[in-house]
């Protein structure tokens, strides 16, 4: 079947980017020509879905959410908070405060059956397209995940578990415009988040793709800002062979993945930020949040905001050590360089 959807040209659209209207717009990347090209060189894109498809798959997550308010669904398939309600299918795994032991490297698959199996209609509108057009292997897709998101609703910064998942992380949205950014840090009490490396546009009906550096050495999340109206994305990944599962007998086996990689000190530079995420994390775990890598700001949402907007505007967050010598492509940010951290 010959490919029919054109790949959008993702470094040219993040160098130059359109329809900014001063500085109201979000969509900003504020990384070096260097980081930009490395994230960007594993991201691939397509707008593959017309508005009317569009409106039949966004028909079809309204029946998912029915279905799951019916409790028709298994207890693990369904994962409900204030401004998001996240449905696993196929495989899903522990994460958050679900973990018996938390923190990165320690999600673990649910036992086989414990999951609603993928439904039919993703398969057929939505993985058979993205197979289709060379964004996914055949048949090789074990997980699919739909976000449904809320407006104000955000992931915060992580890196999809290395020993569960395989690369690539492949995403359609729908329902509106959103972005996903990398290298951003969040802080909390107010919610603040760092300027991106990277601001990747997603339109309506966009499949996404990330893998290599975008994958594993730098942390994407979904800003609160980003996400207007309500947004929801299908996720489709692959479970590794060796991933842990509930039940398994205890192994000291590493992944051949967590072998193989290698990642860039300068996004693993800090031992601090580390501290700090461990810190953010049991904050936000005793709380505000009910998983680890989804923070809902929830009934707090506007004043957070006033503040946040407040936060924004205040030029005393002036950061005046650059952490490398890199040019950043669109401008200079004002608030401190972010430093990812890993989830
Ligand atoms: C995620 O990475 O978990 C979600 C990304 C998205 O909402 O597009
Ligand atoms: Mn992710």
């Amino acid at each position: 079947m010959p490919e029919k959807y054109a790949f959008i040209d993702v470094l040219e659209s993040i160098k130059t980017p359109k329809n900014l209207k001063g500085k109201e717009s979000h969509y900003i990347s504020h990384g070096s020509i260097n980081e930009i090209e490395k994230v960007c060189a594993g991201i691939k894109q397509k707008v593959l879905f017309s508005e009317k498809e569009c409106r039949e798959i966004e028909r079809k997550i309204d029946e998912v959410g029915d279905n799951a308010r019916r409790g028709k669904y298994k207890s693990h398939t369904w994962d409900t908070a204030p401004l998001r309600n996240k449905y696993f299918f196929g495989e899903g795994y522990t994460y958050g405060s679900q973990m018996a032991r938390k923190g990165p490297g320690q999600e673990k698959l649910y036992e086989k059956g414990a999951i609603d199996p993928i439904p039919e209609w993703i398969n057929r509108i939505v993985v058979k397209r993205l197979e289709d057009e060379k964004l996914l292997p055949k048949n090789w897709i074990t997980s699919a995940v739909i976000n449904d998101y809320l407006p104000g609703g955000c992931i915060v910064s992580h890196v999809d578990p290395i020993h569960i998942f395989d690369r690539p992380i492949v995403s359609v949205s729908f329902f509106s415009k959103c972005a996903l950014s990398f290298g951003c840090r969040f802080s909390f009490k107010p919610i603040r988040v760092t300027d991106p490396v990277v601001c990747l546009p997603m339109d309506r009906g966009c499949a996404t793709s990330i893998s290599g550096f975008a994958a594993d050495d730098i942390t994407h999340c979904i800003r609160p800002q980003d996400v207007k109206s309500r947004r929801a994305v299908i996720i489709l990944r692959r479970t590794l062979d060796t991933a842990p599962r509930i039940g398994d007998p205890v192994s000291s086996r590493v992944s051949p993945r967590r072998e193989r990689r290698s990642v860039d000190p300068m996004y693993l530079r800090n031992k601090d930020d580390r501290k700090r995420h461990s810190r953010e994390d049991s904050e936000i775990n005793n709380k505000r949040r009910r998983s680890d890598t989804d923070y809902i700001r929830g009934g707090k949402r506007h004043k957070e905001q006033a503040k946040d907007v407040k936060i924004e505007n205040n030029k005393s967050e002036k950061d005046t050590s650059p952490t490398h010598s890199d040019d950043p492509v669109v401008k200079r940010s004002f608030t401190r360089r972010p430093k990812p951290f890993f989830m």
